[in-house]
């Protein structure tokens, strides 16, 4: 049944940039000639200097590197700004949606956002950044995010944006590590009717940053905040003394264009780092293709700007095409479980691009909070993030698309830098749960433990084999650890982390990851990372944290905890350790469940038996598979006696 075939309905055949053939034949070109395919490619963005080179990547040791459209050079927010002044400046760059639904919406044309982002640029570069410096951007939904990231291209500053669910120690960590000059942040944000202390957040990070000089806040909620003197500046008051002209810092491609943190499966967040030239490429030709994306529609990603979604697919896809994005502040269900369909139908949103999280928590509150909304607007639907279960995909498709809409679902990540596995709504015939296939000059492979490629259909770790120009380029301040982390474990390939099967008709089929990365409601951890919190805490002598099957999140995490010698373990205590997490990482990243447990499995050589772990939390213990190695089977037993079952 999950294997049913969507085939594309007519009226997508009848208006498609590609159909079926068409896009397998544009795939192989793009592999057989990707010189030739990409500088053509290339001619979609407005260059200072047409770059005559485009892939010059080797995944191997001896030679490694990632480049493209290396002696190109262009400006980032003139493709996403300048260049559709002249015929579209009264298009509406960017819609916004008030988290408070009583309140207006706000709109701007491609004409004031060039004011809007020349403005801002003009006081970024008043507090002394450069070229090359970076700047932490840590805000609400609201536009001025947009134009904060636009505002850092047109100067060529590199923005590092953090997600505003993160806590003063975890922006904190973010700041020192890539030693941002300037902050740009809000007096508070605000989600689902609650406010969220983003000021005060960063002047408690700031006690650990000696690298910033100064913070630029945005008046969002007119709410009290401390300023310190001679440090941080009210953006209404500074934009008074600049110009509203700015002009655009000329980027080589191959010059950063942004720091994005994310969690691995070792150490601290990575700073995965992308560049001018491939990166926009890549954002703009996948939002056109996924999306089948044509002027005058409106574009909704509903994810936020501090995720790799938000910053290609709400502000460099969509902008680089032209498009109306939509900004929305809040949250899918407040006031209730109707806001987005509401918002749809306020706006008119043609496309929708949300996580399958969201819909299996409006799915639960039932079918009449969409029913009781028009969506007539709506022509396509999309989804990322996580394996979106059939019922879920049933459920977009049939409730709140009313079987008209395709679905697309795009496979990708944040070191991807957009979509790399997704079917295109007018030329791919769809199947539940399955991203279908590989995007143009995207050469997946699945191989076995060994490294072995899988042929045909089967199942294995999903390897790319070639470089696409939307990938990551390096770790910022650690290329070791890029080359480590991505490249060493199948010689000559980049492992994606991911299990994928590939069915008979040669469509992918995401089966999570394999490595010590969870994703909870779309939101990537390293298991490691919570590990390291919790082990700060003065009761903790040891922690193992593993991902379980949620019904609403897609992955809970799971906490075993060993305390120290003399401490109790209590019920307070467990809040207690609960509580630890948010404030050391952030809500998104507190454990569902926390097991004190004795001791840990482990064997003999004292490595955690993570496996065991794993099938404890599920609530599958039996059988526990081969316990043989381990050095005290006993421990197994206390823990399964007294397994949490989690919510
Ligand atoms: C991981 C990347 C893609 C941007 C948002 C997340 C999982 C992502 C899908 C999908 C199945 C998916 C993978 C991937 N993932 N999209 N459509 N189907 N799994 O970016 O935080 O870098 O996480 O998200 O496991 O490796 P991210």
């Amino acid at each position: 049944m999950a294997d049913h075939l969507y085939p594309v309905p007519a009226s997508w055949a009848a208006k498609s940039r590609m159909n079926a053939a068409e896009r397998a034949a544009d795939h192989a070109l793009s592999l057989a000639a990707p010189g030739r395919y990409w500088l053509d490619r290339a001619a979609r963005l407005d260059w200072f200097r047409f770059p005559t080179r485009a892939d010059e990547s080797s995944f191997d040791e001896a030679d490694f590197q990632v480049k493209w459209f290396a002696d190109g050079a262009l400006n980032v927010s003139v493709n996403c700004i300048d260049r559709h002044l002249a015929g579209h400046g009264d298009d509406v760059a960017i819609l916004w949606e008030p988290d408070d639904p009583a309140e207006a919406p706000r709109r701007f044309t491609y004409a004031q956002l060039h004011a809007e982002v020349c403005r801002l640029a003009n006081v970024l570069k008043a507090q002394g950044v450069r070229k090359g410096h970076r700047v932490t951007i840590y805000l609400p939904m609201i536009p001025e995010a947009a134009f904060a990231l636009l505002a850092c291209a047109r100067i060529g500053a590199i923005h590092s944006v953090v997600f505003g669910g993160f806590s003063p120690d975890a922006l904190a960590g973010r700041i020192q590590d890539c030693d941002s000059s300037v902050v740009v942040t809000a007096d508070h944000g605000r989600r689902g009717g609650k406010l969220v202390p983003l000021k005060a957040n960063v002047d408690e990070a700031l006690r650990q940053c000696t690298s910033v000089e100064a913070v630029v806040v945005v008046r969002a909620t007119g709410g009290a905040v401390e300023m310190v003197p001679g440090r941080d500046v009210w953006l209404d008051e500074a934009v008074r003394h600049v110009a509203a002209d700015c002009p655009a810092e000329p980027m080589n491609a191959e010059d950063p264009l942004f720091i994005l943190y994310t969690s691995g499966s070792t150490g601290k967040p990575k700073g995965v780092v992308h560049t001018s030239g491939g990166y926009l490429l890549w954002a703009s030709l996948t939002h056109e293709l996924c999306f089948d994306y044509r002027r005058g529609e409106v574009f909704w990603c509903s994810a936020d700007i501090g995720w790799v979604t938000g910053h290609s697919y709400i502000v460099y896809g969509p902008l680089a095409n032209g498009a109306t994005t939509l900004i929305y502040e809040g949250v899918p269900n407040w006031p209730d479980a109707s806001r987005m369909w509401e918002v749809v139908d306020r706006h008119g949103v043609h496309t929708l691009f949300t996580a399958p999280t969201a819909l299996r928590a409006l799915m639960r509150e039932g079918d009449d909070y969409v029913t009781g909304t028009s969506r007539k607007s709506l022509r396509l639907l999309g989804t990322v993030g996580e394996p979106i279960n059939p019922e879920a995909w049933r459920w977009y498709h049939e409730v709140v698309g009313e079987g008209r809409c395709p679905i697309v679902d795009t496979w990708w990540q944040t070191e991807t830098g957009a979509a790399m596995i997704a079917p295109l709504p007018g030329a791919t015939a769809l199947k539940p749960g399955s991203a279908t296939l590989p995007m143009p000059g995207v050469a997946p492979e699945l191989v076995d433990a060994e490294g072995r490629p899988v042929e045909g259909a089967g199942e294995g770790n999903l390897c790319i084999t070639r470089s696409w120009p939307g990938q990551m380029r390096t770790v910022w301040n650690d290329h070791a650890r890029f080359f480590q982390t991505y490249f060493s474990t199948y010689k000559g390939k980049y492992f994606t982390g991911d299990g994928c099967r590939r069915d008979e008709d040669g469509y992918y089929w995401i089966t999570g990851r394999v490595d010590d990365v969870i994703n909870v409601s779309g939101h990537r951890m390293g298991t490691a990372e919570v590990e390291s919190a919790l082990v700060l805490h003065a009761k903790v002598a040891e922690a193992a944290v593993v991902g379980f099957p949620h019904d609403i999140k897609g992955q809970g995490i799971y906490a075993y905890v060993t305390l120290n010698a003399g401490e109790e373990a209590s019920e307070d205590l467990r809040k207690e350790l609960r509580d630890w997490v948010r404030t050391e990482i952030g809500p998104i990243a507190t454990p569902d469940a926390i097991q004190f447990a004795p001791g840990l499995p482990k064997t003999r050589s004292g490595k955690i038996m993570r496996r065991i772990l794993r099938k404890i939390a599920e609530g599958d213990v039996s059988p526990l598979g081969d316990t043989s190695t381990l050095a005290d089977p006993a421990v197994v037993e206390h823990l399964v006696d007294n397994r949490i079952i989690a919510e």
